[in-house]
């Protein structure tokens, strides 16, 4: 049932403030206390080890930001069909963690055993809890995002984020370290602050019409925005099957700009935190060699470099932590809307299957 929504990948981005709701009143106590299993101990460990695919992946990438950033704790990230034959070695100081929206992904699930008994403890992050992955993690920390009908994974994405950064939360926590200002209780912010994204939707519509017309899209962010980057290109190829890439703002200059022209629009994801100028200057780089910017930021964002930019999607406020779950918002509904302006197939994009149990 598609709720009155045209395709089910509308009506699971709207429901993503719903849906994080259920997945914080699991987590989180009516008075802000962290409550993750107590099996969950980040003193006996000394490293995480994050594996999944595809979007399952770019989450797992931006909790290794948030572990590193807040629970000052070392995190390796891979892709499980990479991981699971390289062999690594594995400390048994070792929290291994398996993101998973189905629970049944052959890599991943591949890897997991590939991880048992050498890991201190497997943990399972899925939303489907009657999965194989659930079935042979030590910890399943169910997602709550309801269940997930259109191939592209839209609130699977955004429950995984929430769960990782409260996981880094209790790391924090645990091992003495001071949270971030403002956090835990900031995180009963972002059910309202996606709806007020969500609120861009009509903008939007209109720039993905543009975009629907080029052949090649480039999508850029740095530090926590870097995947989502990857998510935004991601999400766009498999919907438009418009090219697109997500690069770390960084790395431009190494290779991509020579890409860009007129007819490659790039979209920047820069909130206004500590490494915006560095992401801006990437971004003038590309405006001064004839590039057509699509910048995403917020509204001191878009005071200070909206200029010369084609378009600016203006994005609430939000305590910089938290960046990276409302930057998907726009991400996917740029994607759901090219997508639609070239009237390609949203909910079941060609050759793609929502549950990949062969490798
Ligand atoms: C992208 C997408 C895929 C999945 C990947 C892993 O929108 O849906 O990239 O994320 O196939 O699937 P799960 O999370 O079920 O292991």
């Amino acid at each position: 049932d598609k709720d009155g929504h045209k395709h089910f990948m509308a009506k699971e981005i709207a429901e993503q403030p719903v849906a994080i709701d259920r997945t914080l009143h699991a987590y989180l106590s009516e008075t802000d206390d962290i409550t993750l299993p107590d099996e969950l101990d980040f003193t006996k460990i000394d490293r995480v080890t994050m594996v999944a695919c595809g979007t399952g992946h770019y989450a797992c990438l931006v909790g290794k930001y948030w572990f590193e950033q807040i629970a000052k704790m070392p995190v390796e990230v891979d892709v499980a069909s990479e991981f699971r034959y390289r062999e690594p070695p594995v400390s048994d100081r070792t929290l291994a963690l398996f993101a998973s929206q189905s629970g049944e992904t052959a890599d991943t699930l591949a890897a997991l055993r590939y991880m048992s008994g050498k890991a201190d403890q497997i943990v399972g992050l899925v939303n489907v809890s009657e999965s194989s992955i659930a079935r042979e993690s030590d910890v399943i920390l169910p997602l709550y995002a309801g269940p997930e009908i259109s191939v592209a994974s839209t609130k699977a994405f955004t429950c995984q984020l929430t769960i990782l950064l409260i996981m880094a939360l209790k790391a924090a926590q645990q091992r003495g370290i001071p949270l971030p200002e403002g956090m835990p209780s900031d995180l009963r912010a972002i059910p309202g602050l996606i709806h007020q994204s969500l609120m861009l939707e009509e903008q939007i519509t209109a720039s993905s019409r543009g975009l629907a017309t080029a052949r090649d899209i480039i999508f850029l962010g740095r530090g926590q925005l870097y995947p989502l980057a990857l998510e935004g290109a991601l999400k766009l190829k498999e919907l438009s099957y418009i090219h697109a890439e997500g690069y770390a703002s960084g790395e431009l200059k190494h290779g991509p700009i020579a890409l860009i022209e007129d007819t490659v629009p790039v979209i920047v994801l820069a909130p206004r935190d500590a490494l915006f100028e560095k992401t801006i200057s990437n971004m003038q780089e590309v405006m001064a060699r004839g590039g057509r910017v699509v910048l995403i930021t917020d509204a001191e964002g878009a005071r200070i470099a909206g200029e010369g930019t084609s378009e600016v999607i203006t994005m609430p406020q939000v305590p910089n932590a938290l960046a990276p779950i409302l930057y998907a918002i726009p991400a996917q509904l740029v994607a759901y809307h090219t997508a639609i302006a070239k009237g390609t197939d949203v909910d079941q994009p060609r050759n793609l299957a929502k549950s990949v149990t062969v490798e």
